[in-house]
């Protein structure tokens, strides 16, 4: 039996040097890279022609060292210098190819007793995240060549280098070589280099580019394997025309024919594995002038089963016959090329190659998160080795990166740790596009800048630390609203100039918080605070690691972080699929529902009332922000679709409309509606007067005062009429003008209201309040609470106006404040009425006055139990819906 061929090969290749002259050709598409040429360096080498440059630019670690002059000489210069890599068990050149192209990539290693000691290793090659082939060197005078046919999926290839402990890993050349997609083409897989031969070659030169068009390396071989002699033209084969391969000219011009003219050509090789699969090529041309009466056709067979034939080559021009599915399942190859019985000549073969099938199978990292890993480690100069796939395979993601790795999908980004990593400037926007990021460390770096909005918008986000840099402004209102639901651990502590710090609270003393919110911010930000330390406190798992309490409490956004954005979705869990009607209102229905033990209110907007996002947002954000005991808290929103809903805090004793008509069973004591009228006013002026820009209500009214567990009141519904468009297109006032009874009667001829249109709305209420009658009779003549009162009150008997469900249990004095204040209020001239701070004095007086026994001798009404109502807007905190 014949010897493999592979170990023919290498015997023959020992002392193996490429001489060649020079052909100039297009080298378009090539990738020549010299590895270890100092950086920017070119060279054209003198034998191929071929234009090298260096490797600088396709890697950032290695060291560059130069080969043995005594090797040097007889080797091309693209192999004199290489690239080792003491450091870092994978080292991967990225080289941007055209995707979808086939190349023959070859990378070339000579060792060339670089390191003087002669240690010759064994490593690893990978391309992407599979492996290509282990490189095992020998001699440190002969290259080791690794040749791949492959057609890249991405626009960029990594070739790598992995050190498997058995040695130093290194690269002396790099080579890439677009190929026609109709050759070499296989049914899957890549194709890595066999061998590749030049048969009958007689001048013992390896012929490659500038004979061979797409860089083939073509090894010579006598005919001493084949038991055969040599045949050789000195014409040129292929001069007219040619098949996509085109092997060179000048090796197809030799070739090898049986010495017994009736005996076969053979070859063999074993394989690998029994699953290895093959492709062969093998290229015939006859370079015989035949005589008339001579003839040359043969078969072949594949371990002696008939493959192909009869070929008859033709005279000077190239046949390429090849496998069209690979070869596979045999231990070794047998190919016999036979005469045919015809045949007057032995068989011809010219030249031949065999590659074996690699797959390349395992996914590279999604192309987004790689482009914006490597952006963040240009940004920052990342100093480690980040070379190659960040993530595949799996084992060698990069240092401080972890990844979800999942058999359908690329693998993507999801844990980045470059705490103490020496980062400078801003956090890079490049961050955001990680979107699957889970976890994210920028710690004990030196950052500048703010907090930047975006992290917040990466969803998966659950561990944020950003400890120890210098970063200055706030934190986003969002990212501290999902570390106080839990969603988020977020640590931003030892950052001197990051707002909420002790240096920021100077800042919200000095001149520049207050001008612009005027006085009015001082009870803002007071009450800001009371709701940080109430968070504070209520927060079951702090989240938030502030290094310094205080940090926390003089953090703005901490108004906006007990509020937020709801989905949908959580609506329907809020509201388990809106179960529980409470009320219909104007702008939509509202409903029962519960964030964690808290209940609220849901209220859906009907979708007529759709306006934009942005200024819906911007409305409801600006509500959210008022905050008075006296007016709902409004705790979030939804916007989806036509899904539009307001949460607000849930108000146990419904509205007041409910108490008067006389739904309940028990009667609002005159004590009870002094005290909610008061209520009710001082929620007006804050929102008249404590408020800037100033919040008119629009519609106040009784359904629009409710209850809390205490009959604590508050106003419900204000500014909402903002958020809604205005129906034909008029921006002088908003189309929600009020209710009839309690509209202001100079809006119809202004078509403005003003904040004494809510005064007017508080008059009739207030009316409503004391009489429990409604704003408008029921009977046909529909007459007006405030001319009903004017009328009673030219009788002069107060006692037929106040409520006669109380049953006289009431102050006259205080009831004829009241209705002095209430009439003042419902002036039909909106100059005459008082402001809505007037009226809480007034109201206030009114209140505190003494009892006086009626002349009934009415006792038990006392003073006592009228609580007065405390000024400070802060003692009171509005329950969180948290
Ligand atoms: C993040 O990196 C720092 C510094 O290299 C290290 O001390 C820390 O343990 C890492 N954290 C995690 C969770 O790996
Ligand atoms: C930040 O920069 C300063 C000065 O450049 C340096 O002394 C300090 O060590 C740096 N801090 C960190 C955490 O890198």
């Amino acid at each position: 039996m014949v010897m493999g061929f592979k170990h023919f090969i290498f015997a023959l290749l020992a002392g193996l040097a490429l001489l060649l002259a020079v052909h100039a050709q297009d080298q378009s598409g090539f990738i020549s890279i010299a590895c270890g040429l100092a950086a920017n360096s070119t060279f054209t080498d003198a034998t191929t022609g071929l234009n090298y440059i260096s490797d600088a630019a396709f890697i950032d670690s290695g060291t560059s060292k130069g080969i043995s002059p005594d090797i040097k000489a007889s080797h091309q210069q693209q192999v004199w210098n290489l690239k080792s890599f003491p450091q870092g068990n994978r080292n991967c050149y990225s080289i941007n190819v055209t995707r979808g192209t086939k190349y023959l990539i070859r990378g070339t290693f000579l060792h060339g007793n670089y390191d003087g000691q002669g240690n010759l290793p064994q490593f690893d090659l990978y391309l992407g995240a599979d492996t290509w082939e282990t490189v095992k060197v020998v001699n440190s005078s002969i290259s080791v060549i690794k040749e791949l046919i492959h057609v890249p999926s991405l626009n960029y290839i990594h070739v790598c280098l992995v050190n498997t402990g058995l040695g130093t890993p290194f690269i002396s050349a790099i080579e890439l070589r677009p190929l026609k997609n109709t050759t070499y083409v296989t049914e899957s897989g890549s194709l890595a280099l066999f061998l590749r031969l030049d048969v009958g070659s007689t001048s013992g030169i390896a012929y490659r580019y500038g004979y061979d068009v797409y860089d083939r390396v073509w090894m010579p071989t006598d005919n001493s394997y084949f038991k055969a002699t040599d045949l050789s033209t000195s014409l040129p084969i292929d001069s007219q025309s040619h098949n996509d391969y085109r092997p060179p000219s000048v090796v197809m011009s030799t070739a090898v024919t049986p010495i017994n003219g009736s005996a076969p050509l053979e070859f063999n090789w074993d394989s690998d594995a029994k699953t290895t699969e093959y492709y062969i090529y093998i290229h015939f041309a006859e370079i015989v002038k035949l005589e008339a009466n001579q003839s040359r056709s043969f078969n072949i067979t594949l371990n002696g089963k008939y493959w192909y034939g009869p070929l008859a080559p033709n005279y000077l021009s190239t046949t390429s016959l090849y496998s069209p599915s690979a070869l596979s399942g045999a231990a070794t190859y047998y190919f016999s090329i036979f005469k045919t019985e015809t045949s007057t000549l032995p068989p011809i073969m010219n030249a031949i190659e065999i590659y074996s099938v690699k797959y390349f199978l395992q996914s590279e990292t999604d192309q987004g998160d790689v482009d914006a890993i490597a952006k963040i480690k240009s940004t920052y100069g990342i100093k480690r080795i980040w070379q190659g796939d960040p993530c595949a395979p799996k084992g060698y993601s990069w240092d401080g990166l972890n990844c979800s790795f999942d058999a359908n999908t690329p693998p993507r980004i999801t844990f980045l740790n470059l705490s103490s990593s020496g980062l400078t400037g801003q956090i890079s926007a490049d961050i955001s596009n990680l979107v699957m990021l889970q976890y994210l460390d920028l710690s004990n770096n030196n950052l500048t800048g703010s907090v930047p909005d975006f992290l917040s918008q990466l969803q998966y986000l659950r561990v944020l630390n950003l400890e120890r840099n210098q970063l200055s402004g706030s934190v986003p209102a969002q990212l501290i609203e999902r570390s106080n639901n839990g969603s988020l651990s977020l640590r931003v502590g030892d950052n001197p100039n990051l707002c909420g710090s002790g240096s920021c609270k100077k800042k919200n003393t000095s001149n520049v918080v207050i001008p612009i919110v005027a006085s009015v911010a001082g009870l803002l930000i007071l009450s800001l605070i009371v709701a940080a330390i109430f968070l504070g406190l209520r927060r079951r798992k702090p989240q938030v690691t502030m290094v310094d309490t205080e940090s926390s409490i003089n953090q703005n956004p901490s108004l906006e972080s007990i509020q937020r954005q709801f989905t949908y979705s959580e609506l329907l869990k809020i509201t388990n699929n809106f179960e529980r009607i409470l009320g219909k209102g104007g702008f939509g229905t509202v409903y029962r529902g519960n964030i964690d033990d808290t209940q609220v209110a849901v209220k859906m907007l009907s979708p007529s009332s759709i306006q934009g996002f942005q200024q819906f947002q911007s409305e409801v954000k600006l509500l959210m922000r008022v905050h008075h005991r006296n007016l709902t808290t409004l705790v979030g929103y939804c916007y989806e679709g036509t899904n539009m809903g307001l949460i607000y805090e849930y108000m146990a004793n419904g509205d007041l409309e409910e108490h008067l008509s006389g739904e309940k069973a028990n009667i609002l004591s005159w004590e009870d509606r002094l005290r909610i009228a008061t209520d009710a006013a001082q929620g007006l002026e804050y929102l008249h007067h404590g408020c800037k820009p100033p919040i008119i209500h629009r519609d106040v009214k009784c359904t629009n005062i409710l209850l809390n567990e205490n009959f604590h009141a508050k106003l419900a519904d204000f500014g909402l009429s903002k958020i809604f468009p205005t129906d034909g297109g008029t921006h002088v006032s908003t189309v929600v003008a009020g209710t009839p009874g309690y509209l202001d009667p100079e809006y119809y001829i202004s078509n403005w209201l003003t904040e004494k249109s809510d005064v007017y709305s508080f008059g009739v209420v207030l009316l409503e309040m004391i009489t429990g009658r409604p704003a408008i009779e029921r009977s046909p003549e529909r007459t007006h609470i405030s001319q009903w009162v004017s009328f009673m009150l030219a009788e002069g008997d107060i006692k037929n106006i106040v409520d006669p469900r109380l049953r006289e249990n009431f102050n006259i004095n205080s009831a004829w404040k009241a209705v002095e204040i209430a009439m003042a209020c419902v002036s039909p001239t909106s100059a005459k009425r008082p402001t809505m701070s007037e009226a809480v004095v007034e109201l206030k007086e009114c209140l505190a006055t003494k009892v006086t026994r009626t002349k009934e001798g009415h006792e038990g009404e006392s003073t006592d139990s009228i609580e007065i109502i405390n000024m400070n807007l802060t003692t009171e905190l509005n329950p969180l819906a948290r």
